[in-house]
């Protein structure tokens, strides 16, 4: 049961990472963009952080994915998962790096034929977006249902489901029910993940009554 976060402030992931609780990083070009950095500099800095799964995102056609695919995982070795799309191109890039022991991250999956495909394809990580299929009214945690299903009859093991575009801490709680290995999630997200009204009231009460306690002793 692994937690990644899907972003690239590396100022925030480090106040986080220093929980203990984050396994990895998910990174896309959306992401790259927002922090306004060279998506290299990104990488390197999370690798001296500490962090030791990280999901770099690689464009282009066929060649052009796997030439970079091979370059970054040969510059930045074992913390590398290179991040393709569900496309034939993409899968034919897994395959390939796959075979030469590269970590691959399936990304853009909505529907379980993908995810079947880019288990055959040697990934190491399918991930199903769950947020952008419930923003087009299709429930994105019975895909993770769903896809943990086939792989468990299938006895696939070497593929794991990382439940991405996540919205909502009931939707990180529900993809681990549903069978995900891995939920990547925005921080906003991860910190909410620690909050309950209750334990805010129950600790509150029991910061008065302690001051009580030490007022009579
Ligand atoms: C997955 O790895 C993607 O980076 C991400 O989860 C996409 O989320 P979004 O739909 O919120 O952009």
């Amino acid at each position: 049961m692994k937690i990644f976060l899907d972003t690239a402030d590396t100022a925030v992931i480090e106040k986080h990472f220093s929980s203990g609780l984050i396994d990895g990083i998910t990174t896309n070009p959306t992401l790259i963009m927002k922090s306004g950095r060279n998506p290299e500099d990104v990488y390197q800095e999370l690798i001296d952080l500490g962090i030791p799964d990280i999901s770099m995102e690689v464009v282009g056609n066929r060649e052009q994915m796997l030439w970079e695919g091979r370059r970054l995982a040969n510059k930045f070795g074992k913390e590398a998962t290179i991040k393709v799309p569900c496309t034939p191109d993409g899968l034919y890039v897994c395959r390939l790096l796959a075979k030469s022991l590269v970590k691959v991250n399936v990304t853009l999956i909505f529907d379980e034929a993908q995810a079947i495909l880019a288990a055959k394809a040697g990934a190491k990580y399918v991930s199903p977006f769950v947020g952008r299929l419930d923003d087009n009214s299709i429930t994105g945690l019975d895909l993770i249902k769903r896809i943990s299903s086939i792989y468990n009859k299938q006895n696939v093991f070497e593929t794991e489901i990382l439940s991405a575009s996540i919205r909502y801490v009931n939707s990180v709680s529900q993809s681990f029910a549903n069978g995900a290995h891995i939920v990547t999630m925005p921080p906003t997200v991860f910190e909410k993940m620690y909050n309950h009204v209750l334990t805010d009231k129950g600790l509150e009460l029991f910061d008065k009554d302690w001051k009580e306690v030490q007022a009579h002793t």
